[in-house]
């Protein structure tokens, strides 16, 4: 049957309900910058071990693989793309195991978003990275007695963690002893006098002990090797934020009382001037991310020489 105009009398209210379909819709995406179904940050986010090659890390299964153990992490500075830099530079050495840790917003710096900046799944297929981990991997399952803690299975593991870039929030938290993830976790759980995790066979550990010949006499095997894990920061932050007061404090804590050269077990890679991301010009930027290859290769004597892998290509 048709009404005036030709029309079904039903089709006025499927048109009012396909109005307010469309309305609701529109109302709900605009407090969104994309919608979810096109948004990959979001389907990366829903799934944080997409990158991660590893079962439930522990240290002890790697005991004796005679091989250095780095742990790269960075934090939510721009120089967080350098991360992927690094890793190709280190991708030859053939007896290092390298894993990363990203926080929340480093991560965002590596969601495929230019070429510079590649997706974690592509990250993870370069050579020798054997694990990328997130916070969520702290409670990748509810833990019940004998399941690994991540972030003590990942301190076990280590024998240099490199923190490049430490964000201006990460040298507050980690100066302070925060520990409200992953990577934090991590360095306040560190074993800071050198007698809980000892030397792997075969592997040197890259800091002097600073231990006596007397004191390492009545010790086990494992330290009386004589060595010491480290832990090497290279902050990257505005210019503004790296000239704050407070910033000075905070690298007293890491360098003073803290620092190898005090016969500590903290390093800290100050930045260098440049033009930043943001434009201002100044210090705060991270050391470049060469050099920083370089200390790595020096620190776990790895050989090699940064620059001569970039000319390579
Ligand atoms: C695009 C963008 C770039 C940023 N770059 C820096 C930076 O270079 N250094 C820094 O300290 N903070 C920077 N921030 C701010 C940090 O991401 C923010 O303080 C964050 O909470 C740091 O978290 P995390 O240290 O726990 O990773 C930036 C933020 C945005 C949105």
């Amino acid at each position: 049957m048709s009404t005036r105009e030709g029309k079904a009398p039903y089709e006025d209210v499927l048109m009012f309900l396909a109005i307010c379909v469309i309305g609701g819709a529109y109302c709900y995406y605009s407090n969104r910058e994309i919608p979810p179904f096109m948004n990959s940050l979001d389907q990366q986010q829903a799934s944080p071990s997409v990158a991660t090659k590893s079962k439930p890390l522990k240290a002890s299964d790697h005991f004796s693989d005679h091989k250095h153990h780095l742990l790269l992490a960075a934090t939510g500075s721009v120089a967080t793309i350098k991360i992927p830099l690094i890793l190709h530079a280190l991708s030859h050495h053939t007896n290092l195991s390298v894993r990363l840790i990203l926080s929340n917003s480093a991560r965002q710096f590596l969601q495929a978003q230019s070429a510079e900046q590649p997706s974690l799944e592509e990250i993870s297929k370069i050579k020798n990275l054997d694990g990328i981990y997130f916070d969520e991997d702290e409670w990748a399952k509810p833990w019940v007695r004998g399941d690994s803690i991540l972030h003590i299975e990942l301190r076990r593991w280590v024998d240099l963690l490199v923190v490049a870039p430490l964000s201006a929030n990460g040298l507050a938290k980690v100066s302070q002893g925060f520990s409200d993830n992953l990577v934090t976790s991590v360095i306040r759980a560190w074993d800071f006098s050198g007698l809980i995790d000892g030397a792997r066979p075969g592997v040197k550990l890259p800091y002097d002990s600073g231990k006596s010949a007397k004191d390492l006499e009545g010790l086990p095997e494992e330290f009386r090797a004589g060595g010491r894990k480290g832990i090497i920061v290279a902050p990257a932050m505005n210019t503004a934020m790296w000239k704050h007061p407070v910033t000075e404090k905070q690298l007293a804590v890491l360098e003073d009382e803290w620092g190898v050269a005090n016969g500590g077990w903290f390093k800290v890679l100050r930045p260098m001037e440049k033009m930043l991301a943001c434009g201002d010009t100044g210090s705060g930027a991270m050391r470049d991310w060469k050099e920083i290859v370089r200390v790595i290769e020096q620190r776990l004597e790895l050989g090699g020489d940064a620059d001569d892998d970039v000319k390579k290509g």
